[in-house]
């Protein structure tokens, strides 16, 4: 990997030290290039002329994202953002009452909340599997649970919001697919950073973004549908491009995964997010997921070692995302002072508020998240590492130390 060069296609690394790439990874210069160039189009011939203009790049897009998923063309449907994509499927879901659905301790909130507003349609039952010894889903606690006639739905989170821990996600798909309920996977924070196959994994629904490791642009995202489970789906929201009205009383839904896009889009998103997925897969997911797996190891190594920092990832396999805490200082301050004038490095925080299951059981309200992409460098590492080590260094000699009667 030719890192000087990526770099060089990546405007926004001559400004910033970015190691929050699982908040929105810095977009290079081919996804600038598509974005932009859509846009100007539309204002030079009008948004509809331009759309027609580009209509085999567009169609090219659903190529991209399918490659990069192992996919089928028809099984990609374009949505505006990672939570479109999971909710629209999982609205979608043939339940009853008395259906089970199973998750995980890490699920993303929003789709925990999916399940917890979809009770107030139907009463459907959600149950939480425990954890293995180093934080992943339990195997073997699912498969005790997937043995449960009532079970319907297994939906997990690949990697959470929260951690680098990585998730037995093609483990998992395979006791659901034996157990015979559907499979539905939040890879949010996995496609663009490791390889993902929908084949291996054996979800039948899988739900991304296209801003965080794809870097592609802020309010893109997809859904990937399984061909076999078209016809159990009829989307809530069905409009002119969903659908074909074919009389008074009639409609016809879109035969594929489209069935759950609308008509209007953000073409120049769209654009933007095919011409990331076709960048990813040039450098080669391989090679992406071997560089940022070693650079986050290293990170974890390095600040693991600062006297006042404990790092929190827990997991058998781990991935881009270093979640910390710096004794005596709060995330946000941690993060306010690492992106200051003159450090600019740029890392985000996590909250109890996205780790309600998570969080508490580990004494944890909230956390510092670095997260490192193939175009991070060792120096960008040890500069934040060093700051770091300042900011803690500061914090315990500025915190009050453990009260006498505590
Ligand atoms: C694991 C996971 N799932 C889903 C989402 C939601 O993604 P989006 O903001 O694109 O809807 C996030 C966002 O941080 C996430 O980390």
């Amino acid at each position: 990997m030719d890192i000087d060069r990526l770099r060089a296609e990546t405007p926004g690394c001559e400004n910033v030290t970015h190691l929050n790439n699982a908040g929105a990874a810095l977009m290079p210069q081919p996804v600038l290039d598509a974005l932009f160039g859509h846009l100007w189009r539309e204002a030079q011939i009008g948004g509809y002329e331009a759309r027609r203009e580009a209509s085999e790049r567009l169609d090219a897009v659903y190529d991209s994202l399918a490659a990069l998923l192992n996919a089928r063309r028809d099984e990609i449907a374009l949505v505006d953002n990672a939570t479109r994509a999971f909710d629209s499927a999982f609205q979608a879901l043939p339940l009853r009452d008395g259906d089970v659905i199973l998750t995980s301790t890490v699920d993303y909130p929003s789709n925990y909340l999916a399940y917890l507003s979809r009770q107030r349609e139907i009463a459907i039952e959600v149950r939480v599997v425990p954890e293995a010894e180093r934080g992943e889903t339990s195997l073997d606690a699912l498969t005790e649970m997937l043995r449960e006639p009532r079970v319907r739905v297994l939906s997990l989170t690949h990697v959470p919001t929260q951690s680098g821990l990585v998730q037995p996600a093609a483990e998992a798909g395979r006791l659901a697919r034996d157990a015979g309920c559907w499979y539905v996977l939040d890879a949010t924070q996995t496609v663009g950073q490791m390889p993902i196959d929908v084949e291996a994994l054996g979800c039948d629904i899988l739900a991304s973004t296209g801003r965080k490791f794809l870097r592609g642009p802020r309010a893109t995202g997809f859904l990937y549908v399984r061909r076999e489970r078209f016809g159990d789906l009829h989307p809530a929201i069905v409009d002119v491009h969903s659908a074909t009205w074919t009389g008074p009383d009639s409609y016809e839904l879109q035969p594929g995964a489209r069935r759950f896009e609308i008509w209007e889009q953000n073409f120049a998103g769209n654009l933007g997010l095919g011409a990331a997925a076709d960048y990813a897969l040039t450098i080669g997911l391989d090679a992406i997921w071997e560089r940022v797996r070693r650079l986050a190891g290293e990170l974890r190594a390095r600040l693991g070692s600062i006297p006042g920092v404990e790092v929190h990832d827990r997991g058998a396999e781990r991935c881009g995302i270093v979640s910390l805490t710096v004794e005596g200082v709060e995330a946000t301050e941690v993060r306010d002072r690492l992106a200051a004038r003159e450090r600019r490095i740029n890392v985000s925080t996590s909250t109890v508020n996205s780790a309600r299951l998570d969080f508490p059981a580990r004494g944890l309200t909230e956390t510092v998240r670095a997260s490192v992409h193939y175009y991070n460098t060792e120096a960008e590492l040890d500069e934040l590492a060093d700051a770091i080590e300042e900011i803690a260094r500061a914090g315990v000699a500025s915190s009050p130390g453990p009260s006498p009667t505590a």
